[in-house]
């Protein structure tokens, strides 16, 4: 408790005598309690909290006073007026002091604590001062912790509305619509969910919507891709070990699956998962338990798994190489995420999306896409669905143009490994070092091969300069820039 300022306290009496019996059993205590305000009603309390926003900590108030509203619902509505406002109740001795109900319906209202006063006009103290003057010291500690908790609670919270904006899921198409309508329906519940789908589609994205969409919110959301841990070390990655369990083991480590705990797990890629993993798996499903390595006990989790696979998981299961038990545990409700080519009416606004989420990031003009340009992009193949048709808006902002036209589309499109088979055939193809690099010093690779690309297509530097739309004299201080001879 800080020493400095006092608890500030309003109280809400409209009989001048309990006031005064209240101010008495205070009295002792006027440095570290105040009284800041005194009013004769729930109304008059409620706008005072308003207007004076955070000021008061503690609220005593009388059981029974004139006005209508009181007891139990003034408690509830100071509750909602400030969260982590703490209420003391006083009731007249005589009225149910050993009333469990009475006591227990003042505590589900919100209520801190109740004291009781001598009944009629013994104008003594409270009945029991030392309590009552504990209780509000008491009702101040929790006053300040709980303001903390709701910050940072409100913290958390912002943060997620920020991420769930950034993980939109962009389309008005009916299959998008539609997957919106499956998210809704598996945040509201704790069922294991299974997402299948291409490569790029989005079942991370829907995954990650499902989590924050859920009660589970403010846990956390924990992915893991089951194809990239190394099969010998799936089981201690997952489920962790504890110290001495193996040699080598010299503390002990948490598993992905106790870091989850009371949040979602992602397993991604969940079909490679090795068999011994598999079996585990099936056990923190079944029982809510896991086996760490080296312990005897299992540990109690409580988890929510969402599974996603870009494989025929049910063709997995024929082939022997998933386990059967395992498949229904996980595909408690399928979720399938259709290929980009299938919702094609999409494209548009998924462009103008990372067009601009791009151009904001590169600190870059938004450029101007011709119809035919759109067009191409609408009816290409988009075998890496909507993640090639991101890198492919990545690539035709790189290239600086302030219009995209088809041509330039079309040559986008051409780097694109995936997409090779729509069009005209890659021109260049990154190495993995340069794919690597920070992207103004691949913009600039991208540039010049951009530019050495019309080159070789055209008969003359003049035909050249006039494809790229720059006058001669630019084209060739562009053309020394870049290196090209
Ligand atoms: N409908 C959509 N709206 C906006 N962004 C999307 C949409 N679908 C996918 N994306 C974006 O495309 C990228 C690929 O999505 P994601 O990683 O979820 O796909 P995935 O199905 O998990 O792919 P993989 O099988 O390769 O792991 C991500 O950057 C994601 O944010
Ligand atoms: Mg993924």
């Amino acid at each position: 408790m800080s020493s400095e300022t006092p608890i500030q306290v309003l109280l809400i009496e409209d009989e001048e005598f309990d006031v005064r019996r209240v101010r008495r059993t205070i009295k002792p205590f006027e440095q570290r309690i105040h009284i800041a305000a005194v009013v004769p009603n729930g109304r008059m309390a409620l706008d005072l909290i308003r207007e004076r926003d955070g000021a008061f900590d503690v609220v005593i108030m009388d059981f029974q006073i004139a006005g209508g509203l009181m007891g139990e619902n003034l408690i509830r509505e100071l509750k909602r007026t400030d969260e982590s406002l703490q209420i003391i109740v006083i009731t007249k001795m005589t009225v149910n002091v050993m009333d469990f109900e009475f006591a227990n319906s003042l505590v589900m209202a919100g209520a801190f604590w109740y004291c009781t006063k001598y009944p009629g006009d013994i104008e003594e103290y409270i009945y029991q001062p030392t309590d009552f003057v504990l209780s509000v010291f008491n009702a101040y500690n929790k006053r300040v912790l709980e303001r903390e908790q709701h910050k940072t609670k409100r913290k958390l919270l912002r943060t997620i509305e920020e991420s769930l904006g950034q993980k939109r899921i962009i389309g008005t198409s009916p299959s998008v619509a539609n997957l919106r309508h499956q998210i809704e329906r598996c945040a509201e519940s704790d069922v294991s969910v299974l997402i299948s789908g291409a490569s790029g589609t989005g079942k991370e994205l829907v995954a990650h919507n499902i989590h924050y969409r859920s009660r589970r919110r403010l846990e956390n959301f924990i992915p893991i891709n089951c194809g990239s841990i190394p099969a010998d070390l799936v089981e201690s990655e997952l489920f962790g070990y504890e110290k001495g369990a193996f040699t080598g083991a010299n503390a002990a480590k948490p598993g992905l699956f106790e870091v989850a705990n009371h949040g979602t797990l992602f397993l991604d890629e969940v079909s490679e998962l090795p068999p011994a993993a598999q079996v585990k798996l099936l056990r923190v499903i079944q029982e809510g338990e896991i086996e760490k390595i080296g312990r005897t006990e299992p540990l109690k989790v409580d988890i929510r798994i969402i599974a996603a696979t870009n494989k025929n998981l049910e063709h997995e299961v024929a082939e022997r190489r998933f386990r059967e038990d395992l498949y229904y545990r996980l595909n408690v409700v399928p979720v399938s995420v259709p290929p980009l080519r299938e919702r094609s009416e999409d494209i548009p606004l998924l462009t103008e999306h990372f067009l601009r989420e791009f151009a904001a990031d590169m600190g870059k003009v938004l450029p101007e896409v011709t119809p035919e340009a759109m067009s191409v992009l609408t009816f290409a193949p988009w075998k890496g669905n909507v993640r090639e048709l991101k890198n492919v808006v990545q690539r035709l902002l790189f290239m600086n143009e302030p219009v995209i036209t088809r041509e330039i589309v079309q040559f986008a499109l051409g780097l694109s490994a995936e997409s090779s088979g729509g069009a005209s055939g890659a021109a260049f193809e990154f190495t993995t070092s340069e794919r690597d690099l920070p992207l103004r010093q691949l913009e600039r690779i991208v540039r010049q091969k951009y530019v050495e690309h019309v080159r070789a297509e055209s008969g003359s530097d003049a035909e050249a300069a006039k494809k790229l739309g720059l006058a001669p004299s630019n084209y060739h201080r562009m053309c020394k820039e870049l290196g090209i001879k």
